[in-house]
């Protein structure tokens, strides 16, 4: 079975690169050589929203990069507005570019631009988040968002103190409440971080070491469009009213990205629950380890976030995107889990970190990823 569905990978694989390295050719500036200079072809580079620091970063990151590569890059962001990210793809095709990197807003809308590409001889990379229902994606770069899951309820687990940070059972007995968040339902993302953080509790909600006391525990209660902090606050401040005029008190929240973090925080502090967790906050994970909620976890405000070195992806991006250029294959390491309704995607997977107050050091500030100083500040 495995053997199949990889050849079927391989062979979607090669009729792509076909497809591509032809015409990607064909539209580098007329020059017609399939190893055109670097300097001559132009990379549509198409991130989704500049409200959260994480896409500025990869924005930057792989802009850098592949200018420090020799290339031309077209950027734009389009503030989470799909419409807008469409109509920014279908310049960029127009204009020619050779090659386009993409972080979808809403992962299904853009089958028609990915046509538009395909029949253009335009390779098209996914960047973090999948493109779903087109057989025109040829390159998928991310992390493992099933992990990321796993890793965020494995953060909340040690935060109630039942399981310790290596992975060994904790002290603590429960029951704990504990609410579940999750990410926008259109992001494909959502899905795999969120199934990993259920597989993850569910036994403890099983036995009842965890009870959810609103009920709510299917990914579309619980879903956040756009990832927005306004929602999320809102959300939780509904969740308290509703669920927790009892006396009761939430000792738990799973949330999928620190955005969403931080409304949650800034409803459960205006209902009284103190400034931080000693001060009686509940454990609220985190994802993104973006500046504020790394000084919110460094304060004992937040518990913990994912750290997903962005650097590293656009690396990822600018490798695969120079393998397409040069009419040669990107290298995967997965080629069986992105399944986006069409064909598996070949992927390449990142890992991630989960970071606690007590290694922000080791894994931020020694990686030049944040400053010591922005950390105190919480300012990038
Ligand atoms: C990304 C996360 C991010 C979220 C919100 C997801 O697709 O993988 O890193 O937190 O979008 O921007």
């Amino acid at each position: 079975m495995k053997s199949i569905k990889f050849a079927v990978v391989a062979g979607a694989l090669a009729l792509g690169l076909a497809a591509c390295s032809g015409g990607g050719a064909g539209s580098s500036s007329g020059s017609g050589d399939e190893s055109a200079d670097p300097s001559d072809q132009t990379i549509g580079v198409a991130m989704p929203t500049e409200t959260s620091e994480r896409w500025i970063a990869d924005g930057n990151a792989v802009k850098s990069q592949l200018e420090d590569a020799g290339y031309t890059v077209d950027l734009q962001y389009a503030a989470d507005d799909i419409p807008t990210q469409s109509q920014q793809i279908d310049q960029m095709i127009t204009k020619g570019v050779d090659l386009l990197i993409v972080a979808s807003i809403d992962g299904t809308a853009l089958a028609n631009q990915l046509q538009a590409a395909a029949d253009a001889g335009i390779p098209v990379i996914a960047y973090d988040r999948l493109i779903n229902g087109t057989e025109n994606v040829d390159f998928y770069v991310t992390f493992d968002n099933y992990n990321v899951g796993v890793q965020q309820a494995t953060s909340l687990l040690v935060g109630l103190g039942l399981m310790n940070a290596d992975g060994s059972e904790g002290t603590a007995t429960g029951p704990f409440n504990v609410e579940l968040f999750a990410g926008s339902l259109d992001d494909n993302n959502a899905h795999f971080f969120f199934q990993g953080a259920m597989d993850t509790l569910q036994p403890f909600i099983d036995d009842g070491t965890i009870v959810v006391k609103s009920g709510q525990t299917d990914i579309e209660q619980v879903a956040t469009l756009r990832w927005l902090q306004e929602t999320a606050q809102k959300r939780m401040e509904d969740l308290l009213t509703s669920s927790y005029s009892d006396g009761s008190k939430v000792d738990g929240v799973l949330s999928p990205y620190d955005g969403i973090s931080r409304g949650i925080i800034t409803a459960l502090q205006n209902a009284g629950y103190g400034d931080s967790i000693e001060a009686g906050l509940p454990i609220v994970t985190g994802q993104d380890a973006e500046i504020a909620s790394v000084k919110l976890i460094n304060d004992g405000v937040q518990f913990s976030t994912i750290f997903k070195d962005t650097r590293k992806l656009a690396e990822q991006a600018v490798t695969s995107a120079e393998s397409f250029l040069q009419g040669d294959e990107p290298e995967a390491n997965d080629t069986e889990t992105y399944d986006n309704g069409v064909k598996v995607v070949p992927s390449y997977l990142l890992e991630s970190d989960i970071v606690y107050q007590d290694n922000i050091q080791s894994l931020l500030i020694d990686s030049g990823y944040w400053t010591e100083d922005q950390v105190a500040s919480g300012q990038a």
